[in-house]
């Protein structure tokens, strides 16, 4: 089968390209934006039939948490139209879909693990952008599934993690300080993309048989490494596994305003996808400590 691998220059999109390259079964075509824009109807259509492409993952997305609150139009026209220009080509072509979305569609007032069937209520325009991505996939009728991730980070391109390390540096020359604040009350589960990446081609697989011949539309599963932390925690742990003597300060999230609201506790149940696939999700610190000796 040929599948499509679009936002193939993020995070995850650099994870399938490394995990892909011992798959010999599937054929897989990786392009970004400078190459297959998501938004454009034609330029989709077009590719698939040229490629006869019968599956997609979509790793194409407008993830500027912050800057969507003013960049309103862009945020859904990536992760809304472009979903939809996904959606709807995948129906004509017949080929399954595979979607990624976000923790940040929930308002993060629970105290225990989100499930798939959970009321969804985000509170940026980013989530509210990724939910709308959600609805338009599903609307559509394509056969496929949403996996719904959280704190996604990779040694490929910006994160948390990545983040964190540069600030240590600094901060370990810095002669007055050495610490860094770092919020304490928001709580979710870091994920390890190359964890992701290798989840979402075991439910390809496994789903796209089940469901190539018969219209079942559209599964929601919740992805994300084991156990949870807060931003603080996680912090922390990176600096303890990166031996950096750098400290991490617990601050709150009024202590550190950003332009758009973070969920105060995002842990995704994750019973369903293990069920479904039959696997064991690995610790957050484990995957972490993975990364980091990459
Ligand atoms: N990052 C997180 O913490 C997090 C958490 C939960 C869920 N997720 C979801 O997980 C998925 C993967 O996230 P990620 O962190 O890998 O994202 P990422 O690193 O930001 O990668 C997204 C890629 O999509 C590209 N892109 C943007 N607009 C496009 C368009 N119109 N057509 C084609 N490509 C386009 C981006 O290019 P540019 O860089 O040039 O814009 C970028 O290369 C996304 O659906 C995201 O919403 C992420």
């Amino acid at each position: 089968m040929n599948v499509l691998i679009t936002g193939s220059k993020g995070q995850l999109g650099n994870e399938l390209r490394v995990i892909t390259e011992k798959k010999v079964q599937d054929k897989f075509f990786f392009e970004d934006i400078d190459t297959l824009d998501i938004t454009s109807d034609s330029a989709v259509d077009n590719y698939f039939a040229e490629h006869n492409i019968g599956a997609v993952i979509n790793g194409a997305a407008y993830t500027a948490v912050d800057k969507a609150e003013s960049d309103t139009v862009n945020a859904y026209k990536v992760n809304e139209s472009g979903v939809r220009v996904l959606s709807k080509t995948c129906c004509k072509y017949n080929a399954f879909m595979l979607h990624i979305s976000t923790d940040y569609v929930f308002d993060g007032n629970a105290a225990t693990p989100y499930t798939e069937s959970a009321a969804t209520n985000p509170q940026s325009v980013y989530g509210m952008s990724k939910l709308a991505g959600e609805r338009a996939m599903i609307e559509s009728g394509v056969n496929g599934a949403i996996v719904r991730t959280s704190w996604l980070y990779s040694s490929f391109g910006n994160n948390f993690v990545k983040t964190m390390l540069r600030l240590a540096k600094n901060c370990e020359v810095s002669t007055d300080s050495a610490a860094i604040k770092v919020v304490n009350d928001q709580t979710g589960s870091p994920t390890y993309a190359a964890d992701l990446a290798d989840v979402l081609l075991r439910l390809l697989a496994q789903q796209y048989v089940q469901k190539c011949n018969v219209q079942n539309g559209v599964e929601i599963y919740h992805y994300a490494n084991s156990g949870y932390c807060s931003w603080a925690e996680f912090a922390a742990e990176i600096m303890r596994l990166s031996r950096s003597l750098c400290r991490v300060l617990p601050i709150t999230t009024a202590e550190y305003p950003t332009l758009a609201a973070r969920p105060k506790y995002s842990v995704l149940d994750t019973s369903k996808i293990k069920t479904a696939l039959g696997v064991e999700i690995p610790v957050w610190q484990n995957a972490l400590e993975r990364m980091l000796g990459r």
